[in-house]
């Protein structure tokens, strides 16, 4: 099993639209039962609760589930718990950086690093900006990526 960890700041808008999303994916290419999925954020302050409203209702648009999904802060467990802790943009990198512990074998990566078409590399936080839309353009792409990393890597 591979598993895989989204981290943002609040853990309810980007990075449960990109565990969503993902978990969608990997189902639909049949590969449910190989890849595990989950999501966190960094900050505390959303604990609990369920994604953000604009969250629910792209995900609602696109009829992906988010049933069960509630935000929960990333541990130092995460890094020995996780093969893949994908992170939004380059602030969510420094902050999982600053909590890793020095024998973690996780691999930290950037979710647009992934992404070679596109030129964004940092996930606009919609929160401020309330463009989910733009978010799960570069969520999708980015996810895509992803996936083939990971099928090459673990020969899936
Ligand atoms: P996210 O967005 O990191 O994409 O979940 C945010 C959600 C909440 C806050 C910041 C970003 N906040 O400051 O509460």
């Amino acid at each position: 099993m591979v598993h895989v960890l989204f981290v943002c700041l609040g853990n309810i808008c980007r990075s449960p639209m990109a565990e969503a999303m993902f978990r969608d994916l990997v189902k639909r290419e049949g590969l449910d039962r190989k890849i595990s999925i989950d999501s966190a954020g960094t900050g505390d302050w959303h604990v609990g609760h369920p994604p953000h409203l604009g969250t629910r209702q792209l995900l609602d648009q696109r009829g992906i589930s988010y049933e069960g999904m509630q935000a929960r802060q990333l541990s130092v467990d995460d890094f020995e718990n996780f093969d893949y802790i994908i992170g939004m943009d380059a602030s969510n990198i420094n902050n999982i950086q600053s909590i890793e512990p020095k024998q973690s074998k996780a691999r930290v990566i950037r979710l647009l690093d992934l992404a070679s078409d596109q030129l964004v590399k940092d996930v606009p936080d919609p929160y401020y900006t309330g463009n989910f839309d733009e978010v799960a353009e570069l969520v999708a792409s980015g996810c895509q990526a992803l996936l083939e990393l990971i099928k090459m890597e673990h020969s899936l």
